[in-house]
């Protein structure tokens, strides 16, 4: 039996489904255990792509149970057209498991996170406007509903009814239109129908499966500098795409969680708002933005780009236990004359090696680089370590060092076949 954690380490898409994927050959079971379509993970293989929100990356091999557990928050409408998608592309032969503790994001949670980010004038998070944070939020002052709860129309009924009391009131607040009972409850009890047969008890199962031995991998959603806990808060999503996240979000105990890989591009980017002390912009920015096609796989806007930025990595790898890296986009960086990672900020004239807990402090960091020089070569074919530009391989030995973490994968392109694997750690 073995499992692992994989862990987006910088703000989000770092290439976390191509690695679920590519791990998930594999795997025996693939688990979200936190966020909902707020993802957006994309999967390259025989020719297709695909980008999966809220339904796990395992779901295209019939051998795989799919499991999107307790602490995911979940759009029944979006993940049951998501699936739709899937079947009119030909994936129908799959294992899903729903777990009954899943909060579900109502169509009311999808009007306030628009609401709340308008009032926040010019200091907008940027959200996706999915209704995460507050799905999340009324999950926390117990005024949530759960995807079990759509299948007990009596219970589903007072719990409406109590959430409905207080989202009116804050619809009302915001001058936005008050929802109908009727029509959320018909709408929630057609979906509750449409899920009965992947609703159960998923921490039973995991559990279950642990028992037996099987493989299991965790595909975290966002990045760890966009989690709630250790993030650039309050620029953040709102929840923990952490490896301690896991035990928590699933229903297994934390003794059964082995290794945590952590998923970080060959340089940064960030979507949304929020401090990013390597940010660039110009013809370096344009010309990593389209190599890597940085456009938001959910929102379609364009991606902020910067150079790698090892603190911001060392605080993910301590807060998250990364024990393995995972370098993707590597092949973006090919053309690119003189590369720099971050290794200390500067700070109103003092230098430092951590990432500071006030954004307000987080916004005057200024990076210091080394610098390292480029290659030209095309290595989007290469399948080894060693056949490698001697330029490449030292930019990947310096990661290694500023971050105090070994390298088991570098990934030269979206498609399953891209990988090299330096060390096998699943
Ligand atoms: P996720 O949210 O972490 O799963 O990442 P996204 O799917 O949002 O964004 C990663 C993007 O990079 C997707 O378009 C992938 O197809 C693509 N991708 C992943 N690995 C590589 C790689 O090694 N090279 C290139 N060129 N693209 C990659
Ligand atoms: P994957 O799993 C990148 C960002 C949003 C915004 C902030 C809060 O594909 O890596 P939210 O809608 O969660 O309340 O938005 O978090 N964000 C992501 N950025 N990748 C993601 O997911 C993200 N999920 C949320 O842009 O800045
Ligand atoms: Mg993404």
């Amino acid at each position: 039996m073995s499992n692992l954690v994989v862990v987006g380490i910088q703000w989000g898409d770092e290439g976390k489904g191509k690695m679920t994927d590519y791990l998930g050959q594999k795997a025996d079971v693939v688990v979200r255990y936190q966020g909902g379509n707020n993802a957006g993970h994309t999967i390259t293989f025989g020719g297709n792509r695909y980008a999966l929100q809220s339904i796990p990356s395992g779901i295209f091999n019939p051998h795989i149970k799919n499991v999107m557990a307790n602490g995911m928050v979940i759009n029944p409408k979006a993940a049951l057209a998501e699936l739709d998608g899937l079947r009119a592309r030909g994936i129908n032969d799959f294992q899903l498991y729903v777990s009954d503790r899943a909060a579900v994001i109502m169509p009311y949670h999808i009007a306030l996170d628009g609401a709340y980010e308008q009032l926040k004038g010019g200091r907008q998070i940027g959200t996706t406007k999915k209704g995460i944070g507050p799905a999340y939020a009324d999950k926390y002052s117990r005024v949530g509903i759960r995807m079990g709860d759509l299948l007990d129309a009596d219970y589903f009924a007072s719990r409406l009814r109590d959430a409905l009391a207080q989202k009116n009131m804050e619809l009302r607040m915001l001058g936005l239109e008050e929802m109908d009972f009727d029509t959320l409850y018909r709408e929630g009890l057609a979906y509750g129908e449409a899920f009965r047969p992947y609703i159960c008890d998923t921490s039973i199962l995991l559990n279950e499966e642990v028992k037996a031995g099987r493989n299991i991998l965790f595909e975290g959603a966002q990045g760890v500098m966009l989690c709630i806990e250790n993030g650039t808060y309050p620029y953040v999503t709102s929840s923990s795409p952490t490896a301690a996240s896991v035990p928590l979000g699933t229903g297994l105990a934390p003794r059964y969680i082995d290794r945590a890989l952590g998923i970080c591009k060959a340089y940064t980017t960030r979507v949304g708002a929020g401090p990013f002390p390597t940010e660039l912009d110009g013809a370096l920015a344009d010309y990593i933005r389209e190599r890597g096609h940085e456009y938001g796989t959910v929102t379609g806007r364009p991606r902020r780009v910067g150079y790698l930025d090892a603190v911001a990595l060392r605080h993910a790898v301590r807060v998250s236990g990364i024990n393995y890296l995972s370098i993707m986009l590597f092949d973006v960086l090919t053309g690119v004359e003189t590369l720099k990672i971050c290794n200390a900020y500067e700070l109103d004239g003092k230098t430092i090696d951590y990432v500071p807990s006030t954004i307000s402090s987080y916004e005057r960091c200024r990076p210091i680089y080394v610098e390292l020089p480029g290659w030209t070569e095309d290595i989007t074919g290469v399948r080894s370590l060693d056949a490698l530009p001697e330029n490449a391989k030292a930019y990947l030995r310096k990661i290694e060092e500023l971050t105090g973490t070994e390298i088991a994968v570098v990934s030269v392109g979206p498609d399953r076949t891209q990988t090299i694997v330096v060390k096998e750690i699943f």
